[in-house]
């Protein structure tokens, strides 16, 4: 423990010098860096091989440092705040001219999240400014859910990997934009677009692929493994000679996943040597949007 807390202190020197540093959310990982230092953001296009039209998200710890991010902010930002954070939501809102374009992707917009994470949040509080942080994979791979995934991708390519151990949540935020009137679900994630609705009290629209306002991310190959994927859907059953099957029921596979551990199912599969990954979903994941979401991703399927 002491160790770890050595560590922490280290991290907060390193990226009050501008470097980039690995720290634990409640969603995934993420590949830190001071938001208002562009040397230390451009690192991070450069570490994790991202392209460079795909923007980042702003990570606080107060709701003080939206100011600092974000102008004309609307009240169903407050709204929303209130009820989800800190927590796995972000918002997009009109960009701050302060903010260097790199990290935008030079959108006039900004994604702010405040983490569920004592440690990411200590962290934010103790470098005093927001930082920004994709997910700490390699661009393209299964977001990493636990310190060793981090290493896996990024190993010789950052100076320190913060331990938090393994995220409860285990899939990225959903992204919500407030830009328009009506607020658009730009990600989907472990927050459904029915709890937005309920907390604002009007109908959200989910954004389509040719949308302006869709995330440019959601454009890029993701959450991929090496091996390739299969999708096989309830009421259809998996065949009984699928060579690597993970399963959301344990009827069919002793691999069972769900949000936590599905990501880390994945690498699994890849260090194991797979060529092809079968996953079955029952019913039950079929209702999960979130879910849903990346596993048609990682198999090319959205
Ligand atoms: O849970 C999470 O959100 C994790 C943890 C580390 O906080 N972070 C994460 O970051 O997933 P990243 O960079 O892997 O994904 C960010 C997503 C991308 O799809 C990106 O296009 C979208 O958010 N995004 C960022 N800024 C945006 C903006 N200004 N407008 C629309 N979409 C934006
Ligand atoms: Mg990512």
């Amino acid at each position: 423990m002491e160790c770890e807390e050595k560590k922490f202190l280290q991290a907060v020197e390193l990226l009050k010098q501008g470097e980039v540093v690995a720290f634990p959310t409640e969603t995934v990982y993420g590949l830190g860096a001071c938001i208002f230092y562009e040397e230390a953001v451009q690192k991070i296009f450069s570490i994790k091989k991202r392209p460079s039209d795909n923007p980042l998200i702003a990570h606080i710890g107060s709701l003080s440092d939206v100011a600092k991010l974000a102008i004309d902010i609307p009240d169903a930002f407050y709204t929303l705040s209130s009820a989800f954070w800190p927590g796995p939501l972000t918002i997009v809102l009109k960009k701050h001219p302060a903010v260097p374009a790199l990290v935008s992707a030079g959108h006039p917009t900004m994604a702010i999240r405040m983490p569920d994470h004592p440690l990411a949040l200590r962290l934010i509080q103790a470098v005093g400014e927001p930082l920004v942080a994709p997910s700490a994979n390699l661009s393209g791979r299964p977001s990493p859910t636990q310190a060793s995934d981090v290493k896996e991708d990024l190993a010789g390519r950052l100076p320190l990997v913060l331990d938090g151990g393994e995220c409860s949540i285990g899939i990225e935020s959903t992204v919500v934009s407030l830009i328009d009137p009506i607020p658009t679900l730009l990600r989907p994630g472990s927050i459904s677009q029915a709890q937005l609705e309920s907390v604002l009290k009007c109908p959200i629209r989910l954004a389509s692929e040719k949308d302006p306002a869709c995330s440019p991310g959601m454009k890029h190959r993701h959450y991929a493994p090496r091996a390739r994927v299969q999708v096989v859907l309830y009421p259809e059953r998996p065949s009984t000679s699928a060579s690597y099957l993970i399963s959301s029921e344990p009827l069919f596979s002793a691999l069972v996943f769900n949000r936590r551990n599905f990501y880390s199912r994945l690498r699994e599969a890849d260090r194991l040597g797979a060529e092809e990954i079968t996953i079955y979903c029952g019913p039950s994941v079929q209702q999960d949007a979130g879910l849903m979401n990346r596993i048609l991703r990682s198999a090319g399927l959205l």
